[in-house]
Formats: C-alpha cells, structure tokens, sequence
C-alpha cells in the first residue's frame, strides 16, 4: 500500500516536473516513450491519434465507477468511443501502470513495474508506433515494413476494411466494463463462420437467412464494409459466402463487426451520433446458450425456471435447486472420485438443450441406465439428455447454460437428467415440511453395478477411438472378414443393431416389397412393439466393407430432422446389408402426385415445398457433416397421414466435409433432376441439389413430370434399359420420340417462357384452377426457376429457399442469361433428330454412364419410376 502511495507521489513529481510529456502526438510516435492514464490525465488519458484523426490510442478506464485496478492500453473510434482493440484485456492496470515504447517492443508493467503484457520478439529494430486511418495500431521498423500489427491480434471487433483471417477468433467481452474473454466466441473455419459457447458450437453463419453461399471456395479472411460482410476466398473477386445488410452505408457511416457479449454476432453502424444495430445472428434469442443463466429456461424470449427450481437468490440469474438435500457437484478437480451418492434429475419433458443439435451423442441405443453411469464415471459430465426413441445419450460437460422448450414435434423426445448430490443421508431430516413439495417427478437413483462401470468405461474409451478418426483395428478387414463383426463394434455411434431373424419375422421372409431404388428393395415390416418399419435390404453394396457400411451409417443415424426420413437402425448379416427405417404410411411424392386421384391441394404442395427444403437445408448447413443427397426427387420424397414430409435415402450419396470443395467420387442422381455440373466436369456441391429440388418444384406446381409427353403418350414406348449400361439404348429411346413430336414439351422450358410473359397461372395443374392465386404461383415458379441457374453459385442456398418459401426473405427475379441452357435443353427434347451420343458428353473419367443425354426419358404417367433404369450411378 505504501509502494502504491509512494509510485503515486514520484508520478505526480514527474507529472509536475515534465508536464510536456502530456501531450497526444499524432501519426505516431518513436521510441523511448513511456506513459500511463496518470501522465496523460490531462487528455483523459489518450496519447496517440491517427492523422485525420478517426482513430484513438489511449490508457483508459472502462469502469462507470474507476477503481484503481482497470485500465486497458486501447485502440477507440474517436467518434462514438466504441473500444476495437484491447491489449491487456485479461490483465487490466492501475491508474499509474505504464504502457512503454522500446526499441524491441511494447511492453504494459503494473504498479510494481513487472511486465503483465508485451509484444512478441520482433525481427528488427522498431523505428516508430503508428497509429492509421483505418484503427490498426503498427509497428514498423526503419524502412517502414510491418513488424507487428493489432489488426492480426483482433479482440471482440473487426472493423470496415480490416482482413479477419480465416482460423481467427473473436472473443466477446465479459461485460462492457470487464474486457477479459467472455464465454461466447466466433471463429472463422474455412467453411463458414461458427458461434460457440465455452468451446461448444450453437450456431453457424449459414444457418442464417440472410447468408448467401457464393461459391464452394475455401474462405481465406472476412472483411466488412458499406453493404455488408463477406467472406472471401483467394480474393476480393472470390466471393464464398456473402450477408449483405442494408441500408448500403456511405463512408460517413462506421460500421463494425462485433462478437457481443449476449452471444450474438452483430453489425453496428454508427450514424447520427447512434448506434444502430443492423445486423445481429442468431435471429432467435433463445438460441445463444446462457441466455437465461444456467438451468434457466428460454421460451420465446422470456426467462423462467424448469419445474423443480428456483431463481438463484443470490445471482438472481440461473436457477437452482428447490430441494435444499440436493446440491449440483462441484468443479473438476484432481481428486475426483465417483460418488455413490449421485441422484439424477429428471427435466419436465418438452425441454432442449442447445448442443444436441451439434454434438454427437457418446452412444446410441442404450438404455437409460447406461447413460447415467457414463455421466456418473466423468467428472465433468454434469448431466445429460437421453433420446427416449434412439437411445442416444447426450452428455453435458463442463458448463451448463440454458434450456428451450422444445416447440415443435419432435420425433425423438429428449428427456434431460442432471447429476445432482445427494445429502440426506449425510445430513439427515433437515427440512421438517418441505418433503411435501418434494418433487416426485423422476428420481432415480443410480445403479452402480460394477459391471455397468465397465461398460461405460469401455464406451468412453471407444469415444475417444472415435475422436482420433475412427480408426478401427483393420487389420482384420479384407475378404473373409465378414464373419468378424467384432469390426463393427468399433466404431461409436452406430444406430440400433437388429438381429436377421427379427427383420425376417418383421417383413414375414421379405414378402411385402414397397419399393425398389437404386439400392435395392424396401420391404414393409412390424417389429413385435407393432411399429411399422421399411426394410431397406441394399442389393447395390460395393467392394466396400463393413467399416464403410458402419461408418455411414453411423453418421446417418446421428442425422434427426423432422423433415428427414429417421434411420432405426441396421443389421448386418454375412454378406448381406439392412437398414430399417421409420414406415411412412402415404409412401413416395410421385405415387400422390403423379397418379390417378384426386389433385393435392395447393397448399399441400407447397408445405411439401417447404418441408423439402427444410430437411435439405438441414442436410447442407445443420448438421456436423455437410451432406449432399444428390438423387433429390419425387421418389424419395415420403409423405404420412399426418401430412409429414420427409426426404429419404440421404447419406447414401457420399460425405462431404466443409473443407471439400472438389471432386465427389461417387456420382449419382436420376436424369431430368441431374444438374447441367452432372455432365461436365464442374464440382459437385449442394446447390446441385438445388436444381434437382427447383425441377421438383416444377413438378409440384404442374403435378405432372417435367419431362413427361402430352397426356397421350405413345403406349409403344419400351421403357427405358433396367441396367442402362449402352449408350445405344438411349439413341434409340431417342429417335422413338418422333411420334407424340408436336405435343412434347420440356416443362422447365415452358415455366421460363410464361415467367417472361408473367403468366404463372398457366403453370399450375389444371385441376386446381380457382383455388390457386397468381401470387402465389408466381413465388413458387420463381423460387424453383431461380434453383434451376446453370452457374452453381447463382442458385440460392437450401436456407435462403426455405426463407424466400417462408417469406421472409423476398423472392429473388429469376435470371434469364442463365436460364437459356432451358431452351437447349428444351429444343433437344422436342426435336428428336438431334441425337445426342455418348460421345458428346464429357464425363468424369472412370465414371459408368447410363442413359445419358441432355433430355428426359419417356415416363409412362403410372410408373412409379422405382426403376434404376434412369440412374447413373458411379462405383461404390
Ligand atoms: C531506450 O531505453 C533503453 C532501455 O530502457 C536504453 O537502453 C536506451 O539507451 C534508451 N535509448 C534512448 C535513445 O534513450
Ligand atoms: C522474421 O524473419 C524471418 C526471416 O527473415 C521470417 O521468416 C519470419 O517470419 C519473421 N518473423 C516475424 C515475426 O516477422
Ligand atoms: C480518415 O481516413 C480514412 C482512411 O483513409 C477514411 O476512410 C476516412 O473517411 C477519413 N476520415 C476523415 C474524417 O477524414
Ligand atoms: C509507411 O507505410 C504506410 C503504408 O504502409 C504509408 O502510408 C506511409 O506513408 C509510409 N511512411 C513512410 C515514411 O514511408
Ligand atoms: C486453420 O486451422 C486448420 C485446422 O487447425 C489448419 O488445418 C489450417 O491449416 C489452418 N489454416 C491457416 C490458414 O492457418
Ligand atoms: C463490399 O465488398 C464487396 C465484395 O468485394 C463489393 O462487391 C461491394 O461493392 C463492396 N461494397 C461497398 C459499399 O464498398
Ligand atoms: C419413452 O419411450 C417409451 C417407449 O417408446 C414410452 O413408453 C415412454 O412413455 C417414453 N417416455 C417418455 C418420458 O416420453
Ligand atoms: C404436436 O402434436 C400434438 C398431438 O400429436 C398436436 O396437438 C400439436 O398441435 C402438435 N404441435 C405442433 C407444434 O405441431
């Protein structure tokens, strides 16, 4: 204290004796230089402003009330006095800290003069500290070249012009007058842009409505400016996602981009001496995870307490425990030891917690039980979230935030448990009444067999396998290894394992097939709990084994959307391969909309519509792998009595990670949805789902198929070759379109054509005239011609279909230069003289080719098209 007092005295001498020290240079400044918010008090601490004097240098205290212990060396926007830089962030000073200026660095040294804070080692001798126009801090050596720059060290803000590359990081602040690093953070990948919470993802940039994917580049650096963000590639030409925020600003406006403490990734502008916040992600507010403290519950912006707690009194954010005998554990530490006493919690039904919908479950396919010893052998396992229909189980670890009330439907109900300590036994009857107002709800009381410790112990161990890319002990894989499913088994995750003699019970010996793909026959079967299932028996299973097999599957298994056709599991018997999947009573969207019947009404259409591309939106940007369908169309569309849509034989079509962009080894897709990238040599990537999904949506709107012939088709048509492996085939499919010439038509083409004269009326079926709006047609025809671009990255993103069909985002104008491959396409159809061969098409080589030409085939209006016949499908 008296050190502290006498530095105070000798500073004040100093101030009195060499006032001309308390000056605030401008441009910058040359070393040796030493100040502190002391010296420049004067100034209010500022010290170095930029030239044209947008930006501010200072030592300055954040607190409303100071206290002697928090000033931060900062960079400010002189205008608004908005903070875009921190040095000592985690390590604030005294009013008299010194901030100095060497010749090998700057160097921040508290009271005492020890060093809290330094620039790395530098190459050469420092000449000046500079201070630019744009509000990066530099420091530069005599020939003026960059040694060390705050712009490389960015805190929670980046702002107009500054280069945020890509493994960079924001960390929000703590509070806006405690600069150390928050809970909340976003990094920039090289695939979008990710919100995590305390190392947990909640969010990803795509998965907002207004971020636009450009093109399928590897993002290099973010960079904002007047009419948005954008995350670039190589370079400022290569544009790889983009969020355009209006208003477009002038350069008068400041704007920043800022990882706010609330978590959530903001724009701000400044203008008018305000602060306008013009942009802010995630759009829901109950999305960031401590947003209602921990164990608070979120439900539509509002915060309450799950039933069994009670505001924290002492916080008065966060909940605890209305049982006073039950404590939550306390924090990690060396000497952990599992308690005999733990009891599990159970969470009211109806609740979410944020990461499920990110992490991985440790296992699937337990029961309960096992899920709480797993919890109970980890020390920071803090409760966890059980899938009652998968049996998945869900850890949470380390820190627990907030929950949501699960509003939709969910298929797979998850009931959460927290690991809470018993201390009735310890401390006997404490509370007189409140046994009374006990909360009855699920408690249950840990089994600790010593054989379940093992068990999770084993499954833990085969997690952290899986952590280090699933490497399975392979040696044993090759020809004969079938038999050996202990192969299987190491790989984590894997969905619900069902016995041979089960699924041939269930399906009565394969007797009742539903359908056929181009992976084989599905069967319909009733498991003995009466649950009605669809059999999928793969006939198309490669040289690839069962590592493969398990593999997929355990990432399809993992993938739970309302919206997708949910995998049950599997089973694996010799040679032969099953997938049993959740049974939708209205079967394929071909046989309803297709078929002879009763029209489906418009709005039917469209929640299909919405539902599709949901479940695809999903797919690309929602869950941990991006996945391309790549055979998106009627056929695997599946619809309930419920009217549920749901999109199935997904995963089935290879993996992409976000760091893929190239090449897709495996092709295939269904002609009339193939995208034109099919049959060059462009790279395959979500947005050739789009097209397909745009053809579908024709194909929606009209109820018929967009290659079909006018009604009355010529019966003589031999169907299309099963196997399609000669080219020859289809030239002579081809030249057998010379009778119903006049009437065929090239449906997408004709969608072009009315759109231009904007009569989107004529588009829709027939049957539904009257009961159908121009408006209304008019947004699905644009949305589905907008999916059908030829250049990939002008087709919207899965999310910004669901949000233009949504409404809120408006409906992009369809472009018409990129739009008139329709024509050629559409005259080849009509035109059956042109001949396409083979040979004009390029493929990829080592590619199988079936069928391919640039028209469609001839579909009979009561096909079910179950057929491979119109696949092309590559090796697998
Ligand atoms: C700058 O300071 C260092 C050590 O603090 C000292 O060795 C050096 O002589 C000083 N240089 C000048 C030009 O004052
Ligand atoms: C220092 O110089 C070496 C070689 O000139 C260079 O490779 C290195 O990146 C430099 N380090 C810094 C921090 O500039
Ligand atoms: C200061 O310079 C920066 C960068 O050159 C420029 O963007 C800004 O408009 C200037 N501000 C003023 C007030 O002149
Ligand atoms: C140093 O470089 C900056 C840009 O890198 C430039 O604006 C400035 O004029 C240069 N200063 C000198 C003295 O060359
Ligand atoms: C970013 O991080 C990833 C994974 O840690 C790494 O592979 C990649 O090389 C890094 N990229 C850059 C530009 O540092
Ligand atoms: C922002 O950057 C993008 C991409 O480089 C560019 O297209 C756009 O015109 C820029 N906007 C402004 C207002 O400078
Ligand atoms: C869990 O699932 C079983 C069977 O599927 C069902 O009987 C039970 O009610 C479910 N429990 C909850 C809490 O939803
Ligand atoms: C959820 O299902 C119940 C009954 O199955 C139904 O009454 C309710 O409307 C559904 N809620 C939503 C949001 O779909």
């Amino acid at each position: 204290m008296a050190a502290a007092v006498a530095a105070v005295i000798v500073v004040l001498l100093s101030l009195l004796t060499a006032s001309n020290s308390a000056t605030v240079f401008t441009g910058s400044i040359t070393p040796n230089f030493t100040t502190s918010h002391f010296l420049q008090i004067d100034n209010s601490g500022d010290f170095l402003r930029s030239i044209n004097r947008t930006y501010t240098a200072a030592v300055l205290n954040l607190q409303p009330k100071p206290t002697s212990f928090s000033f931060y060396l900062i960079v400010y926007h002189t205008a608004s006095r908005a903070v875009v830089w921190a040095a000592n962030r985690n390590k604030p000073i005294s009013i008299s800290g010194q901030i100095r200026l060497s010749f090998t660095g700057i160097t921040i040294h508290d009271d005492s003069g020890a060093t809290i804070w330094s620039t790395p080692e530098l190459n050469s001798t420092i000449a000046s500290l500079q201070l630019h126009d744009s509000g990066n801090l530099i420091l530069v050596d005599r020939f003026n070249k960059t040694l060390w720059q705050s712009f490389d060290f960015p805190m929670d803000t980046i702002v107009t012009g500054q280069k945020f590359p890509v493994n960079g990081t924001l960390t929000a602040v703590n509070s806006p007058s405690d600069f150390s690093d928050g809970d909340y953070s976003f990094t920039l990948t090289s695939g979008d842009g990710i919100l995590r919470w305390n190392d947990v993802t909640y969010y990803n940039l795509l998965m907002d409505s207004k971020s636009v994917r450009n093109s399928n580049k590897l993002i290099s650096y973010l960079m904002v400016n007047g009419s948005g963000f954008y995350l670039f590639g190589g370079s400022e030409s290569d544009v790889a996602i983009k969020v355009l925020i209006p208003p477009a600003v002038t350069d008068s406006d400041y704007r920043i981009l800022k990882m706010s403490n609330d978590g959530h990734l903001v724009v701000m502008r400044f203008t008018d001496n305000n602060w306008v916040t013009d942009f802010s992600t995630p759009g829901d507010s109950c999305r960031p995870p401590s947003r209602c403290g921990k164990l608070g519950l979120c439900s539509g912006d509002r915060c309450s307490c799950p039933p069994g707690f009670r505001t924290d009194p002492v916080t008065n954010s966060g909940c605890v425990l209305t049982d006073n005998s039950l404590s939550l554990p306390e924090t990690c530490d060396a000497s952990f030891r599992q308690s005999e006493n733990y009891v599990y919690f159970q969470l009211g039904t109806g609740l979410e917690y944020f990461p499920v919908d990110f992490i991985n479950p440790v296992v699937n396919g337990v029961v309960l039980s096992t899920c709480e010893t797993i919890c109970s052998a980890s020390c920071s396992c803090l409760g966890f979230f059980y899938g009652n229909g998968s049996g998945s189980c869900y850890l949470i670890e380390h820190h627990f935030g907030s929950m949501v009330s699960s509003s939709n439907n969910k298929t797979d109900d998850k009931l959460g448990f927290i690991k809470t300590i018993s201390s009735i036994s310890s401390s006997g009857n404490e509370g007189d009444n409140s046994s009374s107002d006990f909360p009855v709800i699920g408690m249950i009381l840990l089994p600790t067999s010593g054989i379940l410790v093992i068990v999770a112990a084993a499954i833990l161990m085969s997690r952290r396998y899986r952590n280090h890319k699933m490497r399975p002990r392979s040696k044993k894989l090759g020809g004969k290894s079938y038999s050996d499913d202990l192969d299987m088994f190491s790989i984590a995750g894997l969905p619900v394992r069902f016995d041979h003699e089960d699924l041939v019970e269930a399906t009565m010996d394969f007797s009742t097939p539903i359908g056929s793909g181009g992976f084989g026959t599905v069967y319909k079967g009733v498991l003995r709990d009466k649950t009605v299932v669809a059999v999928k028996k793969i006939t198309a299973l490669g040289a690839q084994g069962k590592k493969e097999f398990g593999t997929e599957i355990a990432i399809i298994g993992n993938i739970h959307h309302v919206n997708l056709v949910k995998l049950k599991g599997f089973c694996a018997h010799g040679r032969e391969r099953f997938l049993v999947y959740e049974y939708m009573s209205r079967g394929s969207l071909d046989r309803t909309l297709f078929c002879p019947g009763p029209p489906m009404e418009w709005q039917e259409r469209f929640e299909i519509a919405v539902g599709t591309a949901r479940g695809l939106a999903y797919l690309h940007s929602g869950c941990e792998h991006k996945i391309i369908h790549c055979d998106v169309k009627p056929e695997n569309i599946l619809l309930s009595d419920s009217m549920q849509v749901k999109i199935s034989d997904f995963g089935l079509s290879k993996l992409l990670s976000p760091e893929q962009s190239g090449f897709f080894t495996t092709m295939r897709g269904t002609r009339g949805y193939l995208a034109p990238e099919w049959l060059t040599n462009a790279a395959i990537s979500d947005k050739t789902d789009v097209y397909s999904y745009g053809m579908v949506l024709l194909e929606l709107i009209q109820g018929r198929k967009n290659c079909a012939q006018a009604p009355s088709h010529d019966p003589g048509n031999p169907s299309t070759s099963t196997d399609g492996r000669s080219s020859n085939s289809s030239r002579s499919q081809n030249q057998n379109h010379h009778h119903p010439r006049a009437r065929a038509l090239y449906f997408p083409l004709k969608a072009l054509e009315m759109h231009e004269e904007g009569r989107y009326l004529d588009l829709v079926e027939p049957r539904l005239a009257g009961r159908v709006t121009n408006d209304e047609a008019e947004k699905l025809v644009k949305v589905a011609l907008c999916c059908l671009h030829e250049d990939p990255t002008l087709r919207p993103t899965m999310v910004n279909v669901v949000a233009m069909l949504e409404g809120t985002l408006s409906v992009s104008e369809p472009r018409l230069e990129c739009l008139n491959f329709l024509r050629f396409y559409g005259r080849r159809f009509t035109e059956p003289s042109t001949v396409v061969t083979g040979a004009e098409i390029e493929v990829p080589s080592g590619f199988m080719v079936a069928n391919v030409d640039s028209s469609c085939p001839s579909v009979s209006p009561n096909s079910f098209s179950y057929t491979s016949s119109q696949q092309v499908s590559g090796p697998r």
